[in-house]
């Protein structure tokens, strides 16, 4: 009786962890590296299970932004704390549609690129706010690292110098 027990035990407990694996999801990122500072699109390997902080739409190229924190940028930003080192923050830039189930609403189409900032005094001790950039461009449904290196992203990221050269506020979702 007592191993019957035992049994359902062990086998209901390999069914939760079955379920959490699930619910993980490790996307395989193609092996790519920045040229110009060594980032690799690896790094971000299990991004798919960062939580979404901020959703943007940006009016010039008309993309849907997804930004998305790993935990410790995830607890920096929701609590409005100085970001740690390890911070990861990522943004999937999406292409739009019209809904075809619904005309006048817009549905993230096609990924265009996906970026991260990493937070690393070490590696990045020259970059503002030891931020290290990296962005992997889709064309035809395969990615490649950004050529256009990443001077422009440390440049453009100075607008934000106020809060850490990050432009994300937490969009709280309640
Ligand atoms: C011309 C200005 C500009 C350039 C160049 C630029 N960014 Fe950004 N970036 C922004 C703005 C504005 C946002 C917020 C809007 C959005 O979601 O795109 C942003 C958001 C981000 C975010 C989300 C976190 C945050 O800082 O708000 C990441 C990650 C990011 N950019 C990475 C990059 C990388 C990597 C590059 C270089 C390949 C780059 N950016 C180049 C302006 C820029």
């Amino acid at each position: 009786m007592k191993k019957t027990l035992l049994l359902i035990l062990i086998l209901l407990s390999l069914q939760s962890c079955n379920n959490a694996d699930a619910y993980m999801v490790f996307s395989e990122v193609p092996d790519l590296t920045m040229p110009d500072n060594g980032l690799r699109f690896k790094e971000i390997e299990n991004y798919k299970n960062y939580k979404i902080v901020a959703t943007h739409f940006v009016t010039d190229n008309s993309e849907l932004r997804y930004i998305l924190a790993n935990k410790k940028a995830f607890i920096a930003l929701s609590k409005e704390q100085p970001f740690p080192e390890g911070s990861i923050l990522v943004n999937i830039a999406w292409s739009v549609k019209n809904m075809s189930t619904f005309k006048e609403a817009l549905e993230a189409d096609e990924i265009q690129q996906i970026d991260y900032s990493i937070k690393d005094s070490k590696q990045f001790s020259q970059n503002p706010g030891n931020w290290g950039y990296a962005s992997f461009e889709k064309r035809n449904g395969n990615y490649q690292s950004s050529t256009g290196g990443t001077a422009r992203c440390i440049a453009c990221h100075n607008n934000a110098k106020e809060t850490d050269f990050k432009f994300t506020t937490y969009q709280k979702m309640q």
